[in-house]
């Protein structure tokens, strides 16, 4: 009686194994078959210089990969494919248009065909530096908050600047250090930390090219040089 009792038991075992294994199996397949057949990846040959597989990111980012993004159209100019080159080979590029033109859309679609969760800020708000750093809430010196661009810099991703000429000169000056060889940013806010840039996180910044005109006559917006120099113009 025992002996059948065991082989029961034992037969159980394998069944939950079996069902374990199945959906594991499951899962790999389903997530491999969302990669490969993203419905606008046909449409735009981004993959040879940006490919979703070779990037890692942890599990609670991936939720901030775009989902369903319109596709993006153009006559001929290919500049998804171009936005896909200079993120591939410098990292970083700047998209200068007026209102409307759809820069907004074309990073959300490089972000999604590309697999890169997004980081998305307006300058043009009165966002603080501590929103964006990190700062310390409560009494003392135990819980810490990272900003978005420590979180980008930490976790990796594209880090979309929009209105970027009205950005903050202290922001903007704390930038150079991430952007240039250098790769990394202190929080001076931290003690500070030094935070190294992820391998994956890639910065796009937009303008607005009637703004610029106007800026150039305010001294205190004036779009930073330094900041500047280290992107590629698109
Ligand atoms: N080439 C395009 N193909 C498809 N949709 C486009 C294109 N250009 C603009 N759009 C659409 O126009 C609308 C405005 O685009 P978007 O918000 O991306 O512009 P923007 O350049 O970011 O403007 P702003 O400088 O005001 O932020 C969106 O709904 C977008 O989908
Ligand atoms: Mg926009």
């Amino acid at each position: 009686m025992s002996n059948l009792g065991e082989v029961d038991q034992r037969v159980k075992e394998i069944n939950a194994s079996k069902v374990v294994n199945e959906k594991f199996n499951l899962n790999i397949k389903i997530s491999k078959l969302k990669r490969n057949t993203h419905a606008l990846s046909k449409n735009y040959d981004i993959k040879k210089y940006l490919d979703s597989n070779q990037f890692t990111f942890a599990p609670e980012i991936t939720e901030l990969i775009p989902k369903d993004t319109p596709p993006y159209l153009d006559n001929g100019e290919h500049y998804v494919e171009r936005i896909g080159r200079a993120l591939a080979f410098f990292r970083q590029c700047a998209l200068i248009g007026p209102s409307g033109t759809g820069k907004t859309h074309i990073v959300y679609l490089v972000a999604e065909l590309a697999g890169l969760p997004m980081w998305e800020i307006n300058c043009g708000l009165q966002t603080s530096v501590f929103d964006l750093f990190g700062r310390y809430v409560g009494l003392g010196k135990e819980n810490w908050i990272d900003g978005l661009i420590t979180s980008w810099c930490r976790y990796g991703g594209i880090l979309y600047l929009d209105e970027a000429n009205m950005m903050k000169q202290d922001i903007a000056t704390r930038l150079n250090p991430i952007l240039d060889q250098r790769g990394h940013m202190v929080l001076t806010e931290k003690d500070n930390e030094i935070i190294q840039r992820h391998k994956d996180a890639f910065l796009i910044i937009s303008m607005n090219p009637r703004i610029i005109r106007v800026c150039r006559y305010q001294a205190n917006k004036r779009s930073n040089e330094a900041k500047n120099e280290r992107l590629a113009e698109l």
